[in-house]
């Protein structure tokens, strides 16, 4: 069976070694390996105001407090996403708005989120669901017309480019996940990227109980609540050894996106997506609509080839119920998008064959 999503670590006479010498070097918590990851993931995305974390989870939490979110406030998000990029908005005590989606690739719409814009709107939350990079020209213009913030949710896109630009360097707040199935695994870990400088050392006391690591434990003063979001060395380990790796397993996703791109056109039955201007996709799963799609992933499983739509929509979860709207968009949507397995497992001769049996027909 060729799966939909793959954990990727570099070979083991590679890792293992640097994993076993972290593991007994005395000092497993958060130290050099995991300030090394960092500047790392820094000359990747281009941002020096990047911080490693636990998890996305943690770095989405992180994101809401240092962007004033306060209880009763409202973010505009979307449902087109995986839960925890709303569960986090409960944490601090916001609500959610729904905007809807673009009905031809399923990305928050930014029309609808401007029809949703109110004195009580302190955020939005823009999910690059699957790799695809949002409208990033008309959110700019919402955010700099109402002076709100722009949350890039960017778990699924670490690699994906606005204006040539990789993603994590242009937002207010960008958020990774490294969790077991992203295109860069550290088994689990996040990251927090931000424009402002002047709020990464809050960001590192909230990361680590509201402590300072500039002082002793004796001279520190806790002033706001903090949290055990750290990375340990551990993770950042494998993290820094997935770095050394990094161009290439990223590119072997975009590689058979573009290929399934030129592949897959024109084939009755199948809509690929809208990309939108001025963005490349770093297809973490490749995205598309089907006509009939039980009978397509039923067909594809026959075949050996896990097809789904992953995803089940954030917004049917009772926590949301005071948020519910009718979301046309959505509803089209989500009946008939569908992924395919596009990442490094995939060789060229299972593209080729995923291909070849897409377009027999289902
Ligand atoms: C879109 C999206 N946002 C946020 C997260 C949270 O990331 P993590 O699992 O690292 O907490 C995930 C994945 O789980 C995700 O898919």
């Amino acid at each position: 069976m060729i799966p939909l999503v793959k954990p990727y670590f570099p070979s083991r006479d590679i890792l293992m070694p640097a994993i076993e010498e972290i593991l007994y070097s005395g000092y497993v918590a958060e130290g050099k390996p995991v300030y090394d990851f960092e500047d790392k993931f820094k000359a990747y995305v281009g941002n020096e105001n990047s911080i490693a974390l636990h998890s996305g989870t943690d770095a989405l939490h992180l994101a809401y407090i240092l962007a004033g979110i306060k209880p009763g406030d409202e973010i505009i998000s979307t449902p087109m996403t995986a839960e925890p990029t709303n569960t986090s908005i409960k944490m601090v005590g916001a609500k959610v708005v729904w905007g809807d989606v673009a009905p031809d690739n399923g990305l928050l719409d930014p029309k609808s989120v401007r029809e949703l814009v109110t004195e009580k709107t302190k955020a939005i939350v823009v999910v690059h669901y699957a790799g695809m990079v949002c409208d990033m020209d008309e959110f700019n213009k919402i955010s700099k017309e109402y002076n709100i913030p722009i949350i890039e949710d960017a778990a699924h896109a670490l690699g994906s480019k606005y204006n040539r630009k990789m993603i994590g360097c242009n937002a207010d707040y960008t958020i990774f996940s490294l969790q077991a199935i992203k295109h860069m695994t550290t088994v689990d870990g996040g990251f927090l990227t931000m424009k402002d400088p002047s709020q990464m050392d809050r960001a590192r006391r909230l990361r680590w109980f509201g402590l300072s690591k500039n002082k002793s434990r004796m001279e520190n003063d806790i002033t706001e609540v903090g949290y055990k979001y750290a990375m340990n060395n551990v993770n950042a380990t494998i993290g820094l050894v997935q770095m050394q790796n990094i161009e290439k397993l990223i590119g072997s996703y975009i590689n058979n996106g573009l290929f399934y791109d030129e592949t897959l056109k024109g084939i009755p039955g199948v809509e690929l997506v809208r990309y939108n201007n001025n963005t490349e996709a770093s297809y973490w799963l490749y995205t598309m609509k089907v006509e009939g799609r039980d009978n397509f992933c039923r067909m594809l499983e026959a075949e050996g080839i896990s097809a789904s739509p992953l995803h089940h929509r954030s917004d049917t979860h009772s926590i949301f119920n005071e948020s519910k709207r009718e979301l046309p968009n959505m509803e089209r949507w989500y009946k008939s998008f569908v992924h395919i397995p596009c990442g490094w497992w995939v060789s060229e001769e299972d593209r080729q064959k995923i291909v070849d049996v897409i377009r027999k027909g289902w």
